[in-house]
């Protein structure tokens, strides 16, 4: 990371790169944690698990909704709709990601995978099989010119009535990744497809990103 970068960006500069999983690994292969990685679970995720998700997982009665969450990481987000009682499938392409993925989830509670793809080449045959797409610094890491077709993955993913919940980083600087997105912008890219519930600055964050995540909760027709 040069110096000044931001904590979250591994570095400027041009967006091709991004959609490579050699550019994320070689970024894992130097630094066990970092800048994105915070350890844990996003706490909006914590937060929403412990009241609409509870309320979602009574209202199903016993079935297991499942989750995918694109660009896992290290998998906390994975790990922690596991233990909530969500089936949750994390993508990651990074081979170096999955691997500590899996390492860090030795042990861990209930249903998870993790699949070392390109989300965008995730098989037909998890086509509307997902309740919910989790969305978490992975909108802002891929290439902008790519974000129409990120929105059309979540809607094929997606079973009619499915959920998209998750933060989108509206971090406010130039370059990337991450790069950086506004609410207009948000809204011009899911309201046409998406019934919009929720897009609103999460007070539930950690300290760096205070005040710059967009929580959203947006419904499938
Ligand atoms: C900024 S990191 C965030 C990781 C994780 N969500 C976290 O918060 O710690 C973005 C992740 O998305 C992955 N990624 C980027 N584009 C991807 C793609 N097209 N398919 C699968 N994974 C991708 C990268 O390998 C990287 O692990």
């Amino acid at each position: 990371m040069p110096s000044g970068a931001p904590p979250d960006s591994p570095e400027d500069g041009s967006t091709e790169k991004v959609s490579t999983s050699g550019y994320w690994n070689a970024i894992y292969l130097e630094q066990d944690s970092p800048g994105w990685n915070i350890g844990q679970p996003a706490p909006s995720l914590m937060e929403w698990l412990k009241t609409d998700g509870v309320r979602h997982l009574a209202s199903l009665r016993g079935q297991t909704p499942r989750v995918c969450v694109p660009g896992c990481g290290y998998g906390h987000d994975v790990r922690q709709f596991a233990a909530a009682g969500f089936e949750a499938v994390g993508v990651d392409f990074a081979p170096l990601a999955v691997q500590r993925a899996n390492e860090q989830s030795k042990g861990a509670p209930g249903k998870f995978e993790f699949r070392q793809a390109d989300i965008f080449e995730l098989p037909r045959t998890e086509r509307g099989r997902f309740d919910f797409f989790y969305e978490y610094t992975c909108f802002v890491a891929i290439e902008p010119r790519r974000r129409p077709e990120y929105v059309q993955l979540a809607l094929e993913l997606l079973k009619p009535g499915g959920m998209l919940i998750g933060c989108f980083y509206n971090h406010g600087r130039e370059g990337g990744p991450p790069f950086d997105v506004t609410r207009e912008q948000v809204l011009e890219l899911y309201q046409p497809h998406f019934e919009i519930r929720k897009l609103e600055i999460t007070p539930h964050s950690i300290e760096r990103r205070q005040g710059h995540e967009l929580w959203a909760e947006f419904v499938r027709p």
